[in-house]
Parts: structure tokens; sequence; C-alpha cells
């Protein structure tokens, strides 16, 4: 007889079986209709010009060559900017960076669309370029207006403290590399209707985008979306071009049309992490306590506004991270630059913010000779006092000081310290580092509006389940979280609840999946539908068996009546039968959440997640390579749904983060152009990167607000716990200067950066 699950139960992601036999169907994967036709994109050469005339003569004489689609093919609006409207879906006489999309090719198949598009020739007229912040800023070339938060007293108090230091540093931007790259194939339908189905972590503004630019209403556009293979926010608003251009392409020529990005046209047409480069003063005593910080952060947003204001504000937000500061005068200067348009990437600005902070913290205790963890500790925010935030949201659930009391003691944090100094005094060529950071991050959009979400459950009868949702899974679990929480509501086995593709026609008004929101949101949402078919099937019984409610219960596949037992099944059939209703939907908004974007003030979050890691590195101070020797992971989820898919997360969470800091690094050649474009150039972490002694653990913990099942967000705070990677690299080429000397070390650390930093405090 099968069980229910309860809360905490890991059970195998839904899609497993499917990924690891190759079964799992992606948008590529979708049988493709006859006549379907293949699109190739002619990108910008230049980083800023005029185009001055375009010769496609020997494109259209090319085999297979079937039409073009240019901006004059645009009946509705050339745009696909998710806020602002500057992002053109094709450039329209002026192109702002090297990779952007001029016009299309629609060809019988991808080798013949790429074949024709290459022999394309466009003449332009240069116009002056930026890529360097500083320049953007010195111009005040901004894609928004600068965003300030202060709170207290900063300068006064930069006066009054026992310290001060001040400096400059930068930290990359990232790649998303998703495996699945862009894709969306559409569909003509009847009556001018089209269905698109696209990688995309919001089917909605999908919808609207499509709509927009195709002249149609809303409900003559349909978005199917089954998983994604990875979108890391990549796909949160950047999937838009390429759905309007296989959109546009099908309904000019009426077929079914699909376009398919290669690695080096993904990697070169879209936008990446946020680059930030920083520079502050900071107030501190002789104890370590920080008394007061100035921070002008610019942020490299490239060519176009995106999603840069909510990436931004989240940044100025998460500068706090885990530390009461009181007297903060914090800017924000959104600097364009002939670049891509740079986007949501795991975290949202919120790694940015609190890298800012780690890193004057790092050289506060240099400063004064204590271990940074003591300065850490320190600083933390209090429970009750000394825990509101910057914007001023009180700190309500707190955990960072006994979360990271824990770890320090399971990782042996303080002895391994004094074996890493001796290693150090023995050993002149390889060095050893070791860190230790906490994370605080907030939970909600910053969009106050956005935290809402819907669901669809249907019981079949015989008595299998079927739950859609606002939701888009790309890999993290959610519909295997929003299968289990349908299953727990129902107490029936999760086995029979199968989790559909997101789809615009079922679920009306989606948020994206984003802000590591999906399974708060749309687990309630579908807790909400499965909780009112049960109230139904309850009253029903109740009436039935002249029996109180109470005395109904849900449990092992089982209702429970009194002492009476009937199977699950036979109740759905005898509800079906009296003609209950067996489906319903379900909606979920987050409460309590307030917030002035104009002032920066309010209560963004409806809870933090918090978390801790210790790195281990080796340098080597003749080459600048390191090894990751050791990390340690202690991380809040909360009362976990499914702790499996919550490790995986903070696993995967970390790695992502320390490949971030360490060796993912972009180039840009002096024209703009991306020179890293491709695997052979651009370094993610493989398995071999991965620490030979890796310790991942759940904090026991329960969220004091009412989420789904108590459980905590997981999906972006744990990449912030890739922080303390590179920490202990800094930490491993101060050693070389008896951490007397600050290394001059930006993220990534790459191996030319470590060498340099160990020079630096060689010779200084
Ligand atoms: N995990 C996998 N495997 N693939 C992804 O693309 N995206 C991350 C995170 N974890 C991602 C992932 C990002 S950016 C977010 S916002 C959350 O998952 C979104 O999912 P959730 O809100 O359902 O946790
Ligand atoms: N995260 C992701 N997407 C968003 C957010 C956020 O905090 N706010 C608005 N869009
Ligand atoms: Mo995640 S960056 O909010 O998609």
């Amino acid at each position: 007889m099968s069980e229910s699950v309860a809360n905490n139960k890991s059970i195998p992601h839904e899609s497993a079986h499917l990924h690891v036999t190759g079964d799992a169907a992606f948008a590529d994967d979708i049988s493709q209709l006859e006549g379907t036709l293949f699109i190739a994109l002619f990108t910008s050469e230049k980083a800023h010009a005029k185009v001055i005339s375009i010769d496609t003569s020997a494109v259209e004489a090319s085999p297979g060559f079937i039409s073009l689609l240019t901006t004059e093919d645009i009946t509705g609006s050339n745009d696909c900017g998710p806020i602002i409207h500057d992002d053109p879906i094709l450039a329209d006489g002026v192109v702002s960076y090297i990779g952007q999309p001029i016009f299309a090719v629609i060809a019988d198949s991808f080798l013949n669309a790429r074949k024709a598009v290459k022999k394309a020739k466009v003449i332009y007229q240069q116009l002056d370029a930026v890529f360097d912040l500083n320049q953007a800023d010195n111009n005040k070339s901004y894609v928004l207006p600068p965003m300030m938060l202060k709170k207290g007293d900063a300068s006064g108090q930069l006066d009054a403290a026992d310290c001060r230091l001040e400096g400059q540093f930068k930290v990359g931007g990232q790649e998303h590399f998703y495996l699945e790259g862009q894709i969306a194939y559409a569909v003509p339908k009847e009556d001018g209707c089209l269905h698109l189905w696209c990688s995309t972590q919001h089917p909605t503004e999908m919808q609207h985008l499509v709509a927009q630019a195709c002249q149609l209403d809303a409900n003559q556009v349909i978005v199917e979306m089954r998983r994604m293979g990875g979108g890391f926010g990549g796909k949160e608003s950047q999937s838009a071009i390429f759905c309007c251009i296989a959109s546009l392409a099908a309904k000019k020529l009426n077929r079914p049309v699909k376009c398919r990005l290669d690695r080096d046209d993904d990697m070169l047409i879209t936008g990446k992490r946020h680059h930030f480069d920083y520079d502050y003063q900071a107030a501190f005593d002789n104890d370590g306590k920080i008394k007061s910080l100035q921070l002008k952060m610019l942020v490299g947003s490239g060519y176009s506004a995106d999603l840069s204001g909510p990436v931004v504000t989240r940044a100025l937000c998460h500068v706090d991270n885990a530390y009461t500061l009181d007297h903060v005068d914090l800017g924000a200067y959104c600097c364009k630059t002939n670049t891509q348009s740079n986007t949501a990437f795991r975290g949202f600005g919120g790694p940015q913010g609190a890298f800012a902070t780690e890193y004057i913290i790092d050289n506060i205790a240099r400063c004064i000779g204590l271990d940074a963890l003591d300065v850490r500790k320190l600083n933390f925010y209090g429970k009750t006092e000394n825990n509101i935030t910057p914007y001023g949201q009180p700190v309500e659930d707190n955990v960072i000081n006994e979360l990271v009391a824990e770890l320090e003691k399971s990782s042996e944090y303080r002895s391994r310290r004094k074996k890493i100094e001796a290693f150090n005094q023995s050993s002149p060529v390889i060095k050893k580092g070791l860190a230790l950071t906490p994370v605080k991050f907030g939970i909600s959009f910053n969009v106050v509006h956005f935290n809402q979400a819907g669901a669809l459950v249907h019981i079949y009868t015989d008595g299998s389940v079927l739950v859609n949702h606002g939701g888009t899974e790309m890999g993290q679990g959610l519909n295997t979280k929003v299968a289990q929480v349908v299953a727990i509501e129902l107490g029936i086995n999760p086995k029979r609840v199968r989790a559909t593709a997101t789809d615009t026609s079922k679920v009306a008004n989606t948020s994206a999946t984003a802000a590591s929101t999906g399974s708060d949101l749309n687990g309630k949402a579908a807790q909400d539908a499965a909780r009112l078919i049960k109230n139904r099937l309850i009253l029903f019984l109740a009436e039935k068996h002249a029996i109180d409610k109470g005395l109904i219960s849900f449990a092992n596949d089982k209702v429970h009546l009194g002492e009476k037992v009937i199977q699950f099944n036979e109740l759905i059939q005898m509800a079906y039968e009296a003609r209950v209703q067996l489906w319903s939907d379900g909606f979920y908004k987050t409460p309590g959440l307030h917030w002035d974007q104009e002032k920066l003030v309010g209560s963004p979050f409806y809870y933090y997640a918090y978390g801790a890691s210790v790195s281990e590195v080796a340098i080597d101070t003749l080459t600048g390579e390191f090894k990751l020797l050791r990390a340690d992971l202690l991380h809040d989820a909360g009362n976990s749904i499914n702790p499996a898919i919550d490790l995986g997360q903070i696993e995967g969470g970390y790695i992502q983060g320390m490949g971030w800091l360490t060796t993912e690094e972009l180039v840009w050649n002096d024209e703009g152009r991306l020179l890293t474009h491709a695997p052979s150039t651009y370094k993610i972490p493989a398995v071999s990167d991965c620490p030979a002694e890796f310790h991942v653990k759940l904090f026991k913990n329960q969220n004091v607000k009412d989420s789904i099942m108590r459980s905590k967000a997981v999906g972006e705070p744990p990449l912030l716990l890739g922080f303390s990677a590179f920490f202990a690299i800094r930490d491993a080429i101060a050693s070389v200067a008896e951490y007397t000397i600050h290394p001059p070390l930006n993220a990534p650390a790459t191996a030319e950066e470590i060498l340099n930093a160990v020079d630096y405090c060689l010779n200084s």
C-alpha cells in the first residue's frame, strides 16, 4: 500500500528518470510540424554605429533561402524591453553593441540559414563607443537615474571613529551558461493566433511582448513551457527577443518557425550578470565595529536598462548582508556602455551588494590584526536590537549568530586556521587560505505586485491528480515541490500527482519564476486549490454520513471518517457521481509587503534566508593557480519540503558563486567584441573543481512566517556561499606578507589576478 508523504521527504525530482534517459522533452525536442522554417540572426559587427546599407543579394541567392525578417516586418512595436522601451527586437538604423541582431534570415534548415546569413554585407558609419564604467560615469551616461540609499550620518561618523579605510575594487560579470540555449518555436494557428513553445522563466511576459510585436491581443497568443535546461536568470527577460523574432517570422510567412541559437551567438547576443566597480570609505573602531560606510557602485548595465532597476535596488538592499550598518551612504550608477544589456542572474544584484561589505570587512580585519570571522561576528545583526536594515525593515528572523557558531564548530575553523598558519610558515611556494562568510538574503520580488501566483488542480475520477501553476521548471525542482504540496494537502502519495507544462492559457498573468519565490508562491497557490477541493469533499462526506466535519481526515491515500476508512479513489468516484466539483483554482499573494521605490524604504521582504560557508584553498604563488581543498556549507532552508532538492540547490549555488568569483572571466577587446563566447575561452567550474572534501548541511530551522510548509526559498541565496572561496584565496595571498598588506585582488580571482596580487604583496 502506498504511503502518503509528510514534509521533509526527499522524493526524486519528478523528471529525474527522464533526465537520465534522455527522454525529458526540451523545446527543441518537440516534434516539428511539416513546413517548419529556421532562423539565423545577422548581428552587429560594430559596437556603436549607424547602419548605412544592408546588401542581402547574396543571402537571397543562397540555397534554401526563404525570406528575410527586417524592422519593416515588425507591424507592432519594435521593442522587447521588460520595463523601459529601450530594447529593440531588431536594431533600427543604429547598432549599440557587437552582437545586436539587425535582421533575420529564414531558410529551410538551420544550416542553410546560417550559411546564408554569412553572405550579408552591412556598411556602417561608426559612432563613439563607450566601454569603460568610469567614462560613462564621467559623461553621466546612465540607463536609469542614479539610486541612493542613506541612513544615519555616514560622513559625520567617518570622522568620529578610531580608524578609517578607503579603496577600490571590482567584481566581474557572469555568463549564465544554461546547458540548453535560448530557443523559441512559433506556430501560427487559426484566426491569426499563435502558439509558442519556448525556453523562458516568464511565459506571461513572452505572451505580452509577442502580442505587442505582432499586433495581436494577448488572448491570441499561447505560450507553453514544459521545462528549461537551466535559466539562472538569463531567461527572465532575455528570452523575449527570440520569442518575438520567431513569432514575427511565423506571422509573416504563416508557417511554423524555430529560432535556436548556437552557443557563440547566445553568448554574443544576450546579457550577463552586472559587473560592479566599487569605491568606498569606511570607518570603524579599534575592535572592528563598523561605524560608517560610504560606497559608490558603478554598475555595468550595458546598452539598455533591461532589469537593471530592480537588480540595483536588490544590490543596495544587500550591502548590509548580515551586518548592522547604522550610518551608510550608498550610491549606485547604472552606466550605459556599448555592450550586451546585463540582466538577472541568480541573486539578482544581491551578491554584488553583499560582496562589497564582505570585501571591506576582510580589509578591516587585516587593519586591526583580527581574524575576519571575529570582525564579522562582532557586526552581525542582533535578534531584537541592532536589527534595522538600512532600508528600514526590521530583521525579525535572525539566526546568523547560531548558524555561524554551529558551522565554526563543525568545520573546525579555529584549529584549521592554526594548521594553515603553520603550513604557510614551512611552505615557500604553496600557500593555504581559509575564510568563513555569512549570507542573509531577502525573499520576495522587490516589486510588490509580482508577489502573487495562481494554480489549477484537477482530480480525475480514477483518483489521479494534475496540477498546473504559474511557475516554470528550470531544474530547480519546483514541480516536484508543488506536487508534494498537493499530495500532502490531499493525503495521497505524490506519485499520483503530475505537474503539467506552464501554459498561459491555463493560469493567466503570472510573474516570472524568479527571486527564488517559485515554490513559496506557486506552492501556496496549489495548496489553496487542493484545499478548496478537499473542503468540498469533506462537506460532501459530512452530509452523506451525518458526521462532524472535524472527524474527517485525509492520509495515506485514505480518508478517515471517525472509525470508518475509505480509499481516496473510492471517495473521488462517489463524489463525482454526486456531482461534486473535483477541480479548483487557487491563488496566493504574499502578505505584509510595502516598498517605496523612490525613497528606497519599506519592508520589501517577507523573510530572510541565512547561510554560511567555510572554504579552504591552496594557491601556487609562482603560477597563480588555486585549488579548492575543502568546503563546509550550512544553509537555512527553513522546514525543507524536499531536503535532497534543497541540498542540490545549495551545492550548485555555492559552486556557481565560486565560479563567478574565481575562473569565470568575461573579456571584451578594444572594439567591444566579446572574446569569451564559448566554453573554450570561458571557464565554468567542472566536476574536478569541486572540493575533494565537501560537507553540505541544512540548518535546522522553521520559517517564522507562514510560508509554504514553513520552508524557505533556496534557489538564489546559496550563490553567496561562494564568497568564502574568494576570501580564502585572498587570505592565502595575504600570507606572503604576514597578513599585513591588503591583496589588491579583484574578482574573478583568475590565475593572473592572483599572481599580480602576490607580486604586489611581496614587493610593497
Ligand atoms: N537551479 C537550476 N537547476 N537551474 C536554474 O536555472 N535558477 C536559479 C535557482 N536555481 C536555477 C536554479 C534562479 S536564478 C532562481 S530565481 C531560482 O532557482 C528559481 O526557482 P525557484 O524560485 O523555484 O527556487
Ligand atoms: N528578482 C528577480 N526578478 C525581479 C525582482 C527580484 O527581486 N524584482 C523584480 N523582478
Ligand atoms: Mo533568478 S536571477 O531571480 O531568475
